[in-house]
């Protein structure tokens, strides 16, 4: 039986709330600690499954991790191996990101190729591009990607990691960490700017790498022979805190949250504040929500940092639902991520989308129903619009909020959500 959400809606949320350490910076991170023999500590670590999954696969290679709440200690008692194994892989795709560093220290790297995911396919030509440019072969055979450095090691080059399809954040990391023991130097240019690339050459650079430029779209990197243990903690989710702001805006509350960093939602809180949501910035590690008098419709398009961001899109969506007017929604990255569109209109929702085109006409009240989540911020999606409904909804499949988001349900109790779990 699977587990669900079963969420009384209808209470406005009020109280504070602490968000945790970003996924989508822990999993790199996670992943740089292959880079080194040495132990590296790690702090602000988020409980979700897929940090268990990137535990998974480093224990699979051979580290031993010590977990303690929001710490991790990251040892490695004996040789790593180099495989990434199909079933971890074919669990979450961030797998990818241990290609780079396996390649760097161990000279080889065996991934089983990730396949696309509900989101739509999701290539990783970039990542191959990455590597092959800093001279290593890749090839793939019977599901795997076989990567393999020249003798003397990965060199260093100037690149471009952009496609058609902007910067992908993943690749940037992947290369980044492999460029940290290249021989030379490497410029990437094109690279991802998002916060979570920042972080991850924070570390790195507390482990003995040479890099500037994080943050913007050309990163410089200055090979090492080695690099040594560290310890860090890990930035705040910028998604989570989105996700907080949305939730305590859709149910007419009013929340304080701490320990986020305003700065790296710049652009979200612009369009949230347009979308009448009141947003103090109170310093520069806590927020203050209040629902604005009413729900306004606004436009807007996904974009890579410092724009908006994908990963807001689909709650963004089920507040704008509920607004006075018309909105239109454009998913630049994922155009196929609107699964959770039809879910909404199950509940009542006036949403059609063509084309990674949304056109939301807003309206009063949605009703409370059975929901079925189909991916991670979907689903987180469909419990704050159930948070927001009078009556009694089921968010089912939660094993996708499960992935992503630290103690979900007891952070939204602990400011009065009526929302238990269930088989
Ligand atoms: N892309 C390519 N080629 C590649 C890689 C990506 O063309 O080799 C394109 C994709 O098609 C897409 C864009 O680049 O249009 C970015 O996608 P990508 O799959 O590279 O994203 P990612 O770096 O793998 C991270 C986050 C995602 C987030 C995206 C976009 C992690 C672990 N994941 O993925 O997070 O949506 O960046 O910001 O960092 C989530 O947390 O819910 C999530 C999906």
């Amino acid at each position: 039986m699977l587990t669900k959400f079963v969420i009384e809606g209808g209470h406005a949320l009020s109280g504070a709330v602490t968000i945790s350490g970003a996924k989508n910076a822990a999993l790199p991170i996670l992943a740089a600690t292959i880079l080194t023999k040495e132990t590296i500590t790690l702090h602000n670590v988020p409980v979700l499954e897929d940090i268990s999954t990137m535990f998974s696969l480093l224990e699979s290679l051979g580290k031993k991790i010590t977990r303690k709440d929001n710490t991790v200690i990251i040892e490695e008692p004996n040789s790593l191996g180099y495989e990434a194994p199909y079933e971890i892989v074919n669990r979450m795709r961030a797998s990818i990101a241990v290609m780079g560093p396996l390649v760097a220290r161990l000279g080889k790297a065996i991934i089983s190729m990730p396949g696309g995911c509900n989101l739509g396919p999701r290539p990783i030509d970039l990542h191959i591009k990455g590597i092959e440019a800093l001279s290593a072969t890749c090839c793939t055979t019977h599901g795997n990607l076989d990567v393999s450095a020249p003798e003397q090691g990965l060199i260093g080059t100037i690149m471009n990691l952009s496609s058609k399809n902007g910067s992908s954040v993943l690749a940037t990391e992947n290369i980044l960490m492999a460029a940290t023991l290249s021989k030379g130097t490497t410029i990437i240019n094109g690279a991802a700017k998002e916060p979570e690339v920042v972080d991850l050459a924070k570390l790195l650079t507390k482990m003995g790498a040479k890099i500037s430029g994080a943050g913007t779209e050309s990163i410089t990197i200055e090979g090492v022979s080695t690099l040594h243990g560290a310890e860090h903690a890990v930035v705040a989710d910028r998604i989570e805190t989105g996700t907080f702001i949305i939730a305590a805006a859709i149910t007419g509350g009013e929340i304080t949250i701490n320990n986020c960093v305003p700065e790296h939602l710049e652009e979200a809180i612009r369009l949230f504040r347009e979308a009448g949501i009141s947003i103090d910035i109170i310093d520069d590690k806590t927020l203050f929500v209040k629902a604005g008098s009413s729900k306004k419709a606004v436009d807007f398009t996904t974009l890579p940092h410092p724009l908006f961001p994908t990963d807001l899109q689909s709650q963004f969506v089920a507040y704008l639902s509920l607004a006075e007017g018309k909105s239109i929604i454009t998913e630049t990255i994922y155009p196929d991520r609107f699964m959770h569109a039809a879910e909404l209109n199950r509940m009542g929702a006036n949403i059609t989308v063509d084309n990674g085109i949304a056109k939301i006409i807003g309206i009063k009240e949605l009703s409370s129903t059975s929901v079925m989540s189909s991916d991670l911020r979907g689903g987180a999606a469909l419990v704050l619009a159930a948070l927001a409904t009078k009556g009694t909804s089921e968010v089912l499949r939660i094993y996708h909020i499960d992935r992503g988001y630290d103690k979900f349900e007891e952070k939204l109790k602990k400011l009065g959500a009526h929302i238990t779990r269930t088989n």
